[in-house]
């Protein structure tokens, strides 16, 4: 049985081997417990999430070290008795990496299996329309997270998921308009999303649909467990709005448009209706509790800060139902009230990690690592998500991230303003790997920014063509003319001038993607890529090629040039992964892309000598419009 275990831990010691960029002292109280407690007969194996940041990791922490021996089943974990080695360092300002001794401080319950898995999502998107370039912003820096994570964890600790929120309120209407019933008319839509996410190759590993039976198993299980725990979080009350005849649907003062229905431009009227609340007022001490103990739990600052002041300023109980449409998940002890907006969509986490049907699932994966959002619907997830999971007795997210909003002309992007610029029309032009780079290159990932087809015609040709690009293809048409295309023999294998520009390159990209540091993380990459065309240029192979006696000068500097591209492959994988897989090909390495793992696949010298590359297709066209 799983149970919830709230409370901390204290690093007792840090045994021989520790290091890395933790921030682990000894006898300094720094890991948060987690959900998922199991006891062996030894002992007691405690999930914790693990540091001050973002909190990923897994430990086992031992009051009894012979439970240690059981432990070693977790992945990522090995000596287990009676000192635990953390997964590998993956990030700073965070304490699991390296080998400590710990003990907890408090007792422990039981429970069957741990969390072992990192999970992900994107908001599920209303399918009412086709995406655009502001829904994919957030879908793919999801998928770079994600692949990132699937690199330095393997692709079965990675849960990543996305879908389609198909109970909105407009689609009853939508579908009208149209002829068709709500169902056939989500799923008429529901494929022009997963359209773009194939083209742009996200690798989600779940895609939810709100209508599908499992969602309404999971939202049906967690109203119930609100509504029978005992202390009247959902009661019945009277809703009061403006309601247009035409829609069915009702309207709150700031949607209206100049006093009138925004579809239909036409008069609405005054109506109430009976209506469940979810006691929201309740849970304010609780909130503000839980993001003083784990300010992580919202990124970036800013938005803790608005969430903060939010909570500070009270909070309001809040409809979840409505007799005055059917579309949705019947209330399970009252179906005439179908469930409202928020408690259903936001359900969806919990449904594709196994809440309702697959306890084992759900244990080795909620709490979500990140609910990835837009700074819109921030209050949803950092008030109602949280407050609605503590009334069903689950445990909130470990972190909701919500970035900023993609503008055009000062606005937010959108379809209804007309300003909605579909994937499409970029990824034809400048390709999927250009479009992935693009966004969260130019804008600092969390603030708010334009797009621009001039800033991203620029950022193309001076970065991807003239800067990989242009690294990729000189240094293998040089390997081809002077070693016959074979990789050279290096005189010492810990490299030179490029090797020491990469010195620490793995870890620092890596500690930016898992703070979701993302434009950080690119900044990285470009600056290695630069470095390296420098070096081209000063060291001039071209011209030691003509001197026969600095052979080996000229094959230590292909081999560094050959070596740094291998590692742009691995690193720059998760954001391009085409591009990513195309150099790797022509590079020749013989184990595949896929199969490699970091940190390991980041050491300097992995490049065998010997190995037959191929110069191939430029990776990225120079583009003249
Ligand atoms: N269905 C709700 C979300 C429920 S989640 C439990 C919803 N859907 S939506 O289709 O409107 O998508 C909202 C999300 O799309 C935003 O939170 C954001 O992640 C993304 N974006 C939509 N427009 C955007 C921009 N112009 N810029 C950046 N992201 C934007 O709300």
């Amino acid at each position: 049985m799983a149970a919830s275990f709230g409370g901390v831990a204290q690093v007792e010691e840090i045994a021989d081997g520790a290091g890395g960029a933790g921030t682990a002292t000894p006898g300094v109280t720094c890991l948060r417990l987690g959900s998922t407690v199991g006891r062996t007969e030894g002992g007691s194996l405690v999930h914790v999430a693990i540091g001050t940041r973002r909190a990923v990791d897994l430990a086992v922490l031992l009051h009894d070290p012979r439970a240690a021996t059981r432990s070693s089943r977790a992945p990522g974990l090995s000596d287990p008795h009676p000192v635990l080695r953390m997964p590998p360092a993956t990030g700073a300002g965070r304490a699991g990496t390296g080998t400590y001794n710990c003990r907890t401080v408090s007792e422990t319950q039981q429970a069957v299996t741990m969390k072992d898995m990192f999970y992900i999502t994107t908001p599920v998107y209303y399918p009412n329309d086709v995406p655009h370039i502001g829904h994919a912003y957030t879908t793919v820096a999801c998928d770079v997270v994600a692949r990132h994570q699937r690199l330095v964890r393997g692709p079965d600790h990675v849960l990543f998921l996305t879908g389609t929120d198909e109970h909105g309120k407009k689609v009853p209407q939508a579908a009208r308009e149209q002829g068709l019933d709500a169902q056939n008319f989500v799923d008429r839509m529901e494929p022009r999303w997963r359209e773009v996410w194939d083209r742009l190759d996200i690798s989600y590993d779940d895609y939810i649909r709100t209508t599908q039976p499992r969602h309404e198993a999971a939202v049906t299980k967690l109203l119930t467990a609100v509504y029978e725990n005992g202390r009247d979080d959902i009661y019945l009350g009277v809703y009061e709005g403006w309601y247009c005849v035409s829609c069915e649907a009702y309207y709150t003062e700031d949607e209206l448009v100049d006093g009138n229905c925004p579809v239909h431009g036409q008069p609405v009227e005054r109506m109430s209706e009976e209506n469940y609340f979810f006691r929201l007022s309740a849970y304010q001490d609780r909130l503000l509790e839980h993001y003083t103990r784990h300010p992580e739990a919202i990124e970036p600052e800013v938005r803790r800060n608005e969430v903060l002041s939010l909570i500070r300023g009270g909070l309001r109980d809040f409809s979840i139902s409505r007799t005055s449409f059917a579309w949705g998940v019947p209330l399970p002890w009252d179906p005439k009230h179908v469930t409202y907006v928020w408690f259903d969509a936001l359900t969806n986490y919990i449904t594709a990690a196994g809440y309702a049907d697959d306890p084992d699932r759900f244990a080795r994966t909620w709490p979500a690592d990140v609910h990835m959002i837009g700074k819109d619907i921030v209050r949803f997830h950092a008030i109602y998500w949280p407050a609605m999971l503590m009334a069903g007795g689950v445990e909130p997210p470990l972190e909701v991230f919500a970035h900023g909003f993609l503008l055009v002309g000062g606005e937010k992007m959108s379809k209804s303003r007309l300003t909605g610029i579909h994937p499409f029309q970029l990824i034809d032009h400048f390709g999927v790997d250009a479009y992935r780079y693009y966004f969260f290159r130019e804008i600092p990932f969390g603030q708010d920014g334009s797009f621009s087809w001039e800033s991203m015609l620029a950022r193309y040709n001076s970065e991807l063509a003239n800067g990989i690009g242009n690294l990729a293809s000189r240094v293998l048409a040089m390997t081809g003319s002077y070693f016959d295309g074979a990789v050279p023999e290096p005189s010492s294998p810990s490299g030179g001038r490029l090797a020491r520009a990469a010195e620490g390159l793995g870890e620092r990209f890596g500690e930016h993607l898992e703070a979701l540091e993302l434009t950080d993380a690119l900044q990285a990459l470009d600056d290695f890529v630069r470095e390296a065309n420098r070096y081209l240029v000063e060291v001039a192979p071209w011209k030691l090629a003509r001197a026969p006696a600095r052979r080996q000068e000229l094959a230590d500097t292909l081999y560094e040039s050959l070596e740094g591209l291998r590692l742009w492959a691995v690193l720059a994988s998760p954001v391009m992964p085409g591009a990513a897989a195309r150099l790797w090909e022509q590079l020749g390495v013989a184990e595949p892309l896929a199969d490699q793992r970091l940190p390991a696949a980041a050491r300097w010298g992995l490049m065998q000598p010997g190995t037959k590359t191929n110069r191939g297709e430029p990776l990225f066209p120079r583009l003249d419009t």
